[in-house]
């Protein structure tokens, strides 16, 4: 029997969504992380592919498996040079991505082979900086709609409208992760979308599924094409 053709607004569109926290080695048994869940990037793809979209998605580190669908293909990753290589090798043919993954901002200079064995009384890990792979993406963009997030304890709107145009977003998605409801590790989330003019959407206290959903009702009709 042949697979049945998808149905909905976002049938024959190939939507990318990232996933969790990155894992940034110390040596191997031991990394720099940080609260991402997962739970709002699964969210949005198991909403993209009930919506109908071909969904990829690449996923760090998370609390719990990621979705097994059918019409949903993961891509494990690790490191923020991993989330940027695989999604930069399917940014090209994408229509919609949406960047919900906490990247690490700054990682060891040096992931140790071995085991690190302790001896003074302090120490001093060296940090470098990690690609941005929103900003490389939005720097790169044609005709894909390009989503962020921006987890923000405080002053979030004026963050995520800067961060929007810095990255060249088309849409960004403030959170307050400091806000009882919202953010790491819950099944609920408070949000506010912006686009380039201001704000565009302010959501209550909602499931992040009714986020994801609401999120992608908006993007459709953001989409070339669409009417
Ligand atoms: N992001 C990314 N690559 C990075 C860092 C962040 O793609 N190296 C993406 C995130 O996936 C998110 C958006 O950029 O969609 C905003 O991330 P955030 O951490 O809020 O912004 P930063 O630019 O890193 O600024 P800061 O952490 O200083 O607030
Ligand atoms: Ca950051």
């Amino acid at each position: 029997r042949q697979a049945e053709a998808a149905a909905g607004p976002l049938a024959g569109r190939k939507v990318v969504v990232t996933a969790g926290g990155t894992v940034e080695r110390i040596d191997p048994v031991r990394y720099i992380s940080n609260d991402s869940s997962g739970k709002m990037g699964f969210a949005l793809a198991r909403a993209a592919q009930a919506m109908g979209a071909e969904v990829t998605l690449v996923a760090a580190r998370t609390d719990e498996a990621p979705p097994q669908n059918p019409g949903i293909k993961v891509i494990r990753v690790q490191s923020a040079q991993e989330m940027y290589e695989a999604v930069t090798g399917v940014w090209d043919g994408c229509d919609m991505l949406i960047k919900a993954a906490a990247v690490a901002d700054y990682r060891p200079k040096e992931a140790a082979p071995s085991k690190l064995k302790k001896s003074g009384d302090t120490m001093t890990l060296e940090l470098i900086k990690t690609k941005d792979i929103l900003e490389t993406l939005g720097s790169t963009k044609q005709q894909q709609l390009l989503i962020g997030f921006a987890a923000e304890t405080g002053g979030a709107e004026a963050y995520a409208r800067e961060k929007l145009a810095r990255k060249n977003c088309d849409l960004i998605v403030a959170n307050d992760v400091g806000t009882p409801g919202a953010g790491f590790g819950l099944d609920t989330n408070i949000v506010s979308i912006y686009d380039k003019d201001g704000l565009v959407l302010e959501l209550p206290l909602l499931s992040k599924d009714e986020v994801a959903k609401q999120l992608l009702t908006l993007a459709v009709k953001r989409l070339p094409g669409a009417e």
